[in-house]
């Protein structure tokens, strides 16, 4: 493979996702096999505008495959916002001899991407590393099958108790714009109502629900809300039942950043091995200014602009399917 790429630049932004340092791996160890020097920036953009940077071997990437968090750290950075940032980052990127770069992040990461390639012409290719799977042009986004894990685990311990004192708890996880985690979350540990941001919110419905609930003699329950849904969160949520059924015994419990630490499951192991190795061969191919992803096993470039711009939709059928479990 004769390319005129040399040396590759990467970096780690936006909010962190479970598996970016088994990613940082691949990238690093496949460079490596292919002859190409890999420099990791510190802190997202920011490491590229102050230019903090590491230089990565196969060596200093072991022993990181399970870790969570991401080595190189992170920011969402407000200096790359500015034509001033970019342009101090793509003089570092010369300075550094960097020929192309991987940026592995979400929505504002490829955004950010997208602006520089058209100001600069600097080849990059962005790896969907988000928790929210709200990428399009990709089946899983890195960090999500594990963030659902979690979510689930804990879920499940909150239904123990939920049940020992007939309690309904209201249980709000992330996902400001979508509600990927909520959705697959609820199914998977049987929720009894499940609110997104992609759909309107008729809280009636919910009290209607909840009433029949406790005339089965259902006192203990499960809902989960998405942070993004459009009643508010959980607490919003937990107190329109209380005025309309103030003889449930509710808790809120609002999941938060736990969601994004711990070691990545096996399947964003997996998927962030194979994106790294796929975005350093794309590199080395001359394809550019596109986010890779995996869509139904294989290897696919979406372009930043449409990545961005449509959503990963909603699967209608699991809501339906969700409502259809819990009744
Ligand atoms: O984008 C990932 C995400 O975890 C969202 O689900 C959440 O709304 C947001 O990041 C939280 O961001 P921060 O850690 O900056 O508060």
């Amino acid at each position: 493979m004769s390319s005129k790429i040399k040396t590759i630049g990467i970096i780690t932004s936006g909010g962190d996702a479970p598996g970016m340092n088994a990613c940082i791996r691949a990238l690093t160890r496949t460079a490596t096999f292919n002859d190409v020097k890999i420099i990791g920036f510190k802190q997202g953009y920011n490491g590229l505008i102050e230019n903090k940077k590491t230089i990565l071997t196969s060596k200093n990437v072991s022993n990181i495959i399970q870790r969570g968090g991401t080595i190189l750290k992170t920011a969402r950075s407000e200096g790359f916002r500015t034509y001033e940032g970019r342009k101090k980052a793509f003089d570092n990127l010369k300075l550094n001899n960097v020929d192309a770069l991987v940026a592995i992040g979400g929505d504002g990461t490829f955004t950010g991407a997208s602006v520089f390639n058209s100001e600069f012409d600097f080849p990059i290719i962005g790896i969907p590393g988000t928790i929210d799977n709200d990428l399009f042009g990709t089946d899983n986004t890195i960090g999500y099958d594990t963030a659902l894990n979690t979510v689930v685990s804990a879920v499940d311990k909150i239904r123990d108790t939920a049940s020992s004192h007939g309690r309904l708890f209201v249980i709000e996880v992330m996902g400001k714009d979508a509600g990927l985690i909520a959705l697959r979350s609820g199914i998977a540990t049987g929720a009894e109502a499940i609110l997104i941001p992609e759909t309107t919110t008729y809280i009636d419905h919910l009290l209607d629900k909840l009433s029949k609930d406790r005339m089965n003699k259902k006192p203990s329950g499960i809902i989960i809300v998405a942070e993004g849904d459009d009643f508010g969160g959980a607490y919003n949520v937990a107190k329109a039942i209380k005025e309309d059924h103030p003889l449930y015994d509710i808790r809120v419990t609002v999941l938060g950043h736990i969601q994004r630490g711990g070691s990545p499951s096996a399947f964003d192991r997996v998927l962030a091995s194979q994106l790294g190795a796929g975005a350093i061969n794309a590199l080395l191919n001359n394809h550019r200014n596109a986010m890779i992803g995996i869509i139904n096993k294989d290897i696919v470039l979406t372009p930043f602009d449409q990545a961005i711009k449509h959503n990963n939709k909603i699967n209608m059928s699991l809501l339906e399917l969700a409502e259809i479990l819990a009744c």
